[in-house]
């Protein structure tokens, strides 16, 4: 295998890379829908394995069954996006001259990694009862894989974003407050939906039966 040189790599701007990691970008939307609509018809047990679905590439009953179609669909959808980070990933590494991205394209594949295998643990200990927080593992899992995937899908956006030709070309000079404060924004909105996934993977929601 040859090894790309540090003077192969430059920072200008590469339309096959730029449309690639944009197109593949969207393909998260249609990820995280199936991911919700999972959680939201509470079809997250339809298979009680993990890598494979019922033994299964293609289970019987995924194209019929709501709730199998939900979580198969979902799992699918999840092995592309892998596939389409890793692309990115290696695209980047061999092209690009900017350490910090070629930094943040391996933390999209370690993410998306880590991701599938809190999705497969959240199916594979939902029995496993924790008795102090009165829920299983499993929901416990499903609480953290709620919250990564924002993370990743932040990740995924900052990479497109980057390999666009206003990026790359016209970069605009950012006062020091305004990253600040960006950055408690971002903090702060992390925060939020942690709660709200636990909220929503604890059946809280209506706890509290009025409002405001
Ligand atoms: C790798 C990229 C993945 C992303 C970005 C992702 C994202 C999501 C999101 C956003 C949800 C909805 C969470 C909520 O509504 O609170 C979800 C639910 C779920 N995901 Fe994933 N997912 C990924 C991979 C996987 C994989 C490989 C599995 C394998 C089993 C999996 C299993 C599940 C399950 C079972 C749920 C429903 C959890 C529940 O409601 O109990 N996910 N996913």
């Amino acid at each position: 295998m040859t090894k790309t040189s540090a003077s192969q790599r430059t920072t200008r701007y590469r339309p096959g890379l730029a449309w690639f990691a944009a197109i593949g970008t969207l393909w998260v939307f249609v990820l995280v829908f199936l991911g919700a609509f999972t959680t939201s018809t509470m079809s997250g047990m339809a298979f009680p394995d993990w890598p494979l679905s019922n033994g299964s590439i293609n289970p019987p009953g995924w194209l019929t069954e709501l709730d199998k179609f939900a979580e198969h669909s979902h799992r699918l959808s999840a092995t592309l996006m892998g596939l389409i980070t890793i692309v990115i990933a290696v695209w980047i590494h061999r092209t690009d001259a900017r350490l910090w991205l070629r930094r943040l394209a391996l933390a999209a594949v370690l993410l998306v990694v880590f991701q599938g295998v809190v999705g497969g643990l959240r199916v594979l200990l939902d029995g496993m009862h924790v008795n102090m927080v009165n829920t299983s593992v499993g929901r416990l899992f499903a609480m953290l894989h709620a919250c990564l995937a924002q993370l990743y899908i932040c990740n995924l956006i900052a990479l497109a974003l980057a390999c666009t030709r206003p990026w790359i070309e016209r970069p605009l000079p950012l006062a020091e407050g305004v990253r600040r404060l960006g950055i408690t924004c971002c903090v702060l909105l992390f925060t939020q939906l942690a709660i709200a996934s636990v909220v929503r993977h604890s059946f809280a929601g209506l706890a509290i039966p009025t409002f405001p």
